[in-house]
């Protein structure tokens, strides 16, 4: 039975990842290493909880000792790195723990997985990074978009720590021939994203008759693709993917800010029954986030073509499965508004 680690399992596409891969593969099994932090959450994978062939584990990549015990103790034949800090605007305010998690805890894990696969042989190994689009800065030209070979130029904190460790990884690969991988996604949307990112965020303050901030004018543009087909992706990489290579993962489908926004409000005022154009009254022009970058987009020629990965949902459909889900798990978003399910997992792991 290979023995696969899943990283920030509990997160918003750790979770999605987890559950494709414990799901189709009965011959794997996975252990997921998450350390609980703020967005980290275990109810976001109830329904495989119990699966034999899933194992979750409680623990922090910075810290090495731990993570060395932990690849001595299981022998890992593959690792999906997700586990990081990954919201720009919490970079911007405590920097050093995107250093901490994002760049120590990526060369940790790196360390642990050399050492082990040292002595065992590379043979069947794989490390995949999981990255993001940002690591590329931003566009202006409308025509442009981002290419795997386009020069790194992160520019917010979170970005820059991402960059690093995709140089980590790569540097690795090249110099003790580690087996790696790496993917660059755009801006993810679907269940279990936390409500502190736009679109969920959003959802929430619309359920609440909130303000929706809107920052600067809303018109920075992001590139939106549903979380499932990220980990289909992600599936499609770690198991056909050449090794040593960077896949772009995106979905052709770049919205400026206020038009999501707007569409998320038509698509509420309708699901809830309000008349068209309640919740739009809503949305508020807040201070721009410092240094926001413009706007992302994919070119994901190369995973589609080499690969024949592609999204498997036009985006209103995904946009509207989304909104069914936030309606349908009311109580998913309370537990976290009101702190709850940190409480509860922190109890259970202290
Ligand atoms: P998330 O914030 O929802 O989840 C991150 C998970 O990592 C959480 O469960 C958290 O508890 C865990 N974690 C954080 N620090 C840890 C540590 N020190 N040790 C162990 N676990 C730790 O993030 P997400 O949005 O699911 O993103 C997952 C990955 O995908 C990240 O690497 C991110 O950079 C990348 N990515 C995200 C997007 C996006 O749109 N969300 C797009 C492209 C790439
Ligand atoms: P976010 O979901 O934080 O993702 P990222 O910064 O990684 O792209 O933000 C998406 C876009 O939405 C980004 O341009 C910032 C903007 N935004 C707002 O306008 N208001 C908000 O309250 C948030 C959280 C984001």
């Amino acid at each position: 039975m290979k023995k696969i680690l899943i990283t920030g399992g509990a997160g918003f596409i750790g979770s999605h990842v987890v559950r494709l891969f414990v799901t189709k593969y009965p011959d794997y099994h996975i252990f997921n290493l998450d350390k609980l932090t703020y967005a980290g959450n275990l109810a976001n994978l109830t329904d495989i909880e119990n699966a034999p062939n899933y194992t979750f584990v409680r623990g922090d990549i910075v810290d090495a000792d731990f993570i060395n015990e932990l690849f001595e103790t299981h022998q890992f034949d593959g690792v999906i790195h997700l586990a990081a800090e990954s919201h720009v605007d919490r970079s911007i305010t405590e920097p050093m723990a995107f250093v901490m998690t994002n760049v120590v805890g990526t060369c940790n894990l790196l360390n642990a997985a050399k050492n082990t696969w040292k002595a065992s042989g590379y043979e069947g190994k794989r490390f995949y990074h999981v990255s993001t689009d940002e690591v590329y800065g931003e566009l202006h030209n409308p025509e442009d978009f981002f290419l795997e070979t386009t020069p790194y130029d992160p520019r917010s904190p979170y970005s820059a720590s991402k960059a690093s460790s995709d140089h980590f990884v790569r540097a690795y690969g090249n110099t003790y021939k580690l087996p790696i991988v790496i993917t660059n996604c755009s801006n993810n949307y679907g269940p279990n994203h936390f409500p502190e990112k736009l679109l969920p965020l959003m959802i929430n303050n619309i359920l609440h008759s909130k303000p929706l901030p809107v920052y600067g004018k809303g018109e920075n543009v992001r590139d939106w693709l549903f979380v499932v087909d990220h980990a289909r992706a992600i599936d499609t990489v770690y198991h056909a993917g050449k090794e040593g290579e960077t896949y772009n993962i995106g979905g052709f489908n770049e919205w400026k800010n206020i038009d999501i926004v707007r569409l998320v409000c038509k698509t509420m005022d309708s699901k809830l029954g309000r008349p068209e154009g309640t919740s739009e009254q809503l949305i508020t022009y807040v201070t721009d986030r410092a240094g926001h970058d413009l706007r992302y987009a994919i070119d994901a020629t190369k995973i589609m073509n080499e690969l024949g990965w592609k999204p498997s949902l036009q985006f209103e459909e995904g946009l509207e499965k989304t909104v069914d889900w936030f309606l349908n798990n009311q109580e998913w978003l309370d537990n976290i508004t009101s702190g709850n399910y940190k409480e509860y997992y922190d109890k259970m792991y202290s």
